[in-house]
């Protein structure tokens, strides 16, 4: 169905859009020729462009985010019920749906016991990072500074949190980086830099300790990690890596962070991505999917432990976190989450994440023995990649703007996807999925049957 557009009115919006806006992630030069894309509406998993063409969003608002679909009223609902009682005031105090979402949210993460409030992904982790530094200043003699972090992860787009980013083209042209960032190598089997290892997940899990090692275990005071790499591949971990991690984490100890950014609120078939695999983090941040891009907010999640080393010592003026995020005090946001965390109970998203998930895994299998250039199918939930290769032997990496083209291809045929791009240089070559947490077996269908097009085009 494509909707009528007041052409006159839309093309004033483009020209506007044209003239004022600097889109983000994007080369704009083309935009001297060709109109920006607009999205002007959307409705379940469909999304509509200023040209009133439809197309399925295989990528929940194009980075994972939109989990429980466009158009739900009830978040609209509750978002401007609670606007128009209380919209605003700074987080120093709290607020109705604050204190009621962190109650609901702590009910879904047992060990974890503290929220604090903030707006964008980037921000809790950094949030995480200052509060690591705090304890190490308070508690540790300022020596425990150093934040470990992945290669291939990413943890947002401030200049901490790049400097924390194991993904080189996020961070080019960008420097100097922080100081006091560590990175630890990768964990993808399919890519091993281990070809002895027995398993390969301890050896994976055992170069963070000799990274520890070398930097000196009294130095490193957090690792931070995304439960599954989003952007640096969608990468599920090697079987035995989580459990060698936290043994680690322990020995030395060191606060683990996890990144739940994208695997938060049911994206991987689980409330979070560690719940898959028995982990207790110390820290769990999370933001695009707890309100689904109805408001903005986020969350930097601690346990009673780490809490209590900020009110230990009240005489000093010091002691406690002294930070604050503006806008974490927004009510929008955990108003937008409650009710985005009622659907994802009440419709069984969790459930049908796992179902559709498993779905689509098994199509993009089934495409795997047609198309050579897959070479790796890897995810878990409605959170999948296929790796590219320009040959199945080798595993050389698909070039980056051939792998482009097969999104492209499946643009032209309405189908939104993604792929891996400016993160890590030769290897930008992984499709991504992550298709809203309520799309039916007929979506899975027509986002796979896209792809099976793309691929026997773009390599005839
Ligand atoms: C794993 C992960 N962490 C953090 C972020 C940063 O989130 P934001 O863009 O909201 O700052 C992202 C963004 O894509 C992400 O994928």
């Amino acid at each position: 169905m494509n909707l009528p557009i007041q052409s006159n009115d839309i093309q004033a919006v483009i020209e506007a859009d044209r003239a004022h806006v600097w889109h983000h992630l994007i080369q704009h030069k083309p935009f001297e020729t060709i109109d920006p894309r607009i999205m002007v509406e959307g409705r379940g998993m469909r999304v509509w462009d200023a040209t009133g063409k439809e197309h399925l969003d295989a990528v929940s608002g194009g980075v994972w985010t939109v989990n429980v679909g466009y158009g739900r009223e009830s978040i609209a609902d509750a978002v401007r019920d609670q606007l128009v009682k209380m919209n605003y005031f700074a987080n120093s105090a709290g607020s109705i749906p604050g204190a009621l979402f962190a109650k609901k949210l702590i009910e879904k993460m047992p060990g974890l016991s503290r929220v604090y409030y903030s707006n964008s992904g980037s921000e809790a982790n950094e949030k995480a990072f200052k509060m690591i530094r705090q304890i190490s200043h308070r508690h540790h003699g300022g020596r425990k500074y150093k934040i470990l972090y992945r290669e291939r992860d990413y943890h947002g787009t401030t200049l901490a949190t790049l400097s924390a980013g194991g993904q080189p083209e996020r961070a080019a042209q960008y420097g100097p980086m922080a100081p006091g960032f560590v990175m630890v190598p990768h964990c993808l089997e399919y890519r091993s830099q281990y070809p002895d290892a027995e398993s390969y997940g301890l050896a994976a899990a055992n170069a963070i300790e000799e990274v520890i090692l070398r930097e000196g275990p009294d130095t490193v005071g957090g690792l931070c990690l995304e439960p599954i790499t989003a952007g640096g591949g969608v990468i599920t971990p090697p079987e035995g890596y989580w459990e060698r991690v936290q043994e680690i984490c322990a020995k030395y100890n060191i606060l683990l962070h996890i990144d739940e950014v994208v695997c938060g609120v049911g994206r991987t078939g689980a409330w979070f991505g560690y719940q898959h695999y028995g982990i207790k983090p110390d820290f769990v941040t999370m933001a695009k999917g707890v309100a689904s891009g109805y408001a903005a907010i986020s969350c930097t999640v601690t346990t009673e432990a780490v809490f209590e080393q900020f009110k230990d010592d009240p005489s000093d003026p010091m002691s406690y976190f002294r930070d604050i995020s503006t806008f974490g005090g927004c009510a929008a946001g955990p108003a937008a989450a409650l009710e985005n965390m009622r659907i994802v109970e009440d419709e069984n998203l969790i459930e049908n994440t796992q179902a559709m998930g498993a779905r689509m895994m098994d199509n993009l299998r089934v495409l795997q023995d047609k198309h050579g250039v897959i070479g790796d199918v890897r995810g878990k939930g409605l959170f999948i990649g296929a790796e590219l290769v320009s040959d199945r032997k080798t595993r050389e990496p698909m070039e980056e703007k051939r792998v482009a083209a097969v999104v492209a291809d499946c643009m032209a045929q309405f189908v939104i996807t993604a792929a891996t791009n400016r993160s890590l240089p030769g290897f930008n070559n992984t499709l991504c999925f992550s298709p809203a947490l309520i799309a039916t077996e007929n979506d899975i269908d027509r986002i796979t049957d896209s792809v099976d097009q793309a691929l026997t085009r773009v390599f005839a």
